[in-house]
């Protein structure tokens, strides 16, 4: 199929090299003409594992290129994607000018016969408003249909190639059709319902998913007091099928650049029809104060922070990507350095991404993970990137001026810590932390 995609951020990106893999012939669009040329380049500009030989070879095989033309992508494609971003505005609501913009080009230059689907994530009627506006523009014949993206960055093209669901939203035959054909060869598991469900389909499932991280985390700060191991009780409740093992990993809460945005936009487009949302504003609100908790334990085991030296290790709002968006670390440093701590922080491959977001002067960027850890008066893992979770924690502790860390990823296990000298403070673990006498004395 022809097929053009609109948009190469991390979704258009990732589904155009993904639909050329599977033998479609693909055009992406972007109006950043560097972007384009270092793409026809054959380079990535996103961290993301095994997407660059991906392109790279399509390219090669002639099934995918780039370009800032969007005429001529629309002219040569019978099924055009919509794959803009959907930025948070102030009020939380998702800023849908980019994606009114392409459907103002796509009505202006559609000139047969066209499938439109959106891939970005969109409030409920967005779709009807593309259509309203395709159709004022021009009288060709064509069909929208909404197919949201559930990819996860670090896994991208892994998701994209062997997705759980594709959900195809449309009221046209012709259109389930072409769709049903173009992503069978990904998946068996195909729910072909109407626009609106397949908007809120995507919604409700971040939402979801923010929920059950949002709630281990409350019962992880729970576990603290009580003296339970939230890693143990997860790993219970996980075995019953009707709740699942997964993102149920306690930690500082989540960021990204989908969680937090998804989930003020549901809670503005509740708001919209006087709905109030008030169990995914807790959510939000939990999530909020997840990431203090890691403070909270600082001044535990420091008091004032006020001139201490703490290490941080791990930047990125998660392990394998270089997205820093809605990171918890950015709240943890920019509150630390007001608290007068000085900063060393280290991350593999975030921390150009991350000094564009902070402008802290107290913090220096340390060259590997010892080098931030060396005399400081304490360590926090706001990341749990692989190549943590090998360092020798004897060693650590040695070169610590006060051995104490601050593990806000569960990252080691009970014989780690034990082997070391650390004081070890966890998430929801108070076997392995200092709060065991406190916990004790409550029970
Ligand atoms: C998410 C959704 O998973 C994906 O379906 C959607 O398309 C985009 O948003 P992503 O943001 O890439 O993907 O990351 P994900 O792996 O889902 O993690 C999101 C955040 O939740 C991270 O900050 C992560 O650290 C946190 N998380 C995840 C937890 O704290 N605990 C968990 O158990 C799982």
């Amino acid at each position: 199929m022809n097929i053009a995609v609109i948009g190469t951020g991390y979704v258009g990106l990732v589904s155009g090299v993904c639909f050329s893999e599977i033998g479609n012939q693909v055009i992406c669009v972007d109006n950043n003409g560097a972007k384009v040329e270092m793409l026809n380049e054959g380079n990535v500009p996103i961290y993301e594992p095994g997407l660059k030989e991906l392109m790279v070879s399509n390219m090669q095989a002639g099934r995918l290129s780039f370009t800032s033309n969007i005429a001529e992508a629309i002219s040569q494609s019978d099924i055009i994607f919509i794959a803009v971003g959907t930025p948070s505005l102030p009020s939380g609501e998702a800023n849908l000018s980019y994606v009114e913009q392409v459907a103002i080009e796509i009505g202006s230059h559609i000139e047969s016969y066209k499938i439109i689907v959106t891939k970005s994530t969109v409030p409920v009627g967005t779709n009807d408003r593309v259509r309203e506006l395709i159709s004022s523009i021009s009288s060709q014949p064509f069909d929208v249909a909404s197919v949201p993206e559930f990819l996860r960055e670090g896994s991208a093209v892994k998701d994209t190639l062997n997705p759980d669901r594709i959900v195809i939203g449309t009221n046209s035959d012709r259109a389930i059709k072409t769709l049903k054909k173009l992503h069978r060869p990904l998946t068996e598991n195909l729910i072909i319902t109407d626009i609106r469900s397949a908007e809120m389909i995507k919604y409700a499932s971040n939402a979801f998913l923010a929920t059950k991280i949002s709630f281990i985390n409350e019962i992880s700060n729970i576990c603290e007091k009580v003296g339970a191991d939230v890693t143990r009780v997860a790993e219970g409740m996980g075995y019953d099928k009707r709740i699942g093992a997964s993102f149920l990993k306690a930690g500082i809460g989540y960021g990204g650049s989908c969680f937090p945005k998804d989930t003020q936009a549901l809670i503005q487009i509740a708001g919209m029809v006087d709905y109030d949302f008030r169990l995914l504003k807790s959510v939000v609100q939990v999530n909020q104060d997840q990431r203090f908790q890691v403070i909270h334990k600082l001044e535990e085991a420091l008091g004032s922070l006020k001139g201490k030296t703490i290490a941080v290790w791990g930047l990125a709002f998660k392990p394998d990507t270089d997205d820093v968006r809605d990171a918890p670390a950015i709240d943890i440093i920019q509150h630390l350095s007001d608290a007068g701590a000085v900063i060393k922080a280290y991350d593999p491959i975030a921390t150009a991404n991350f000094r564009k977001e902070v402008d802290v002067a107290s913090i220096s960027w340390e060259e590997n993970p010892l080098q931030a850890a060396e005399g400081a008066d304490a360590l926090c893992v706001l990341t749990e990137w692989k190549e943590f979770a090998h360092i020798d924690l004897t060693e650590l502790a040695e070169i610590m001026k006060d051995p104490i860390m601050i593990d806000g990823r569960n990252l080691y296990s009970a014989e780690q810590v034990q082997a070391s000298n650390l004081q070890y403070y966890s998430v929801g673990r108070p076997g392995l932390t200092k709060l065991e006498g406190k916990a004790a004395a409550i029970i």
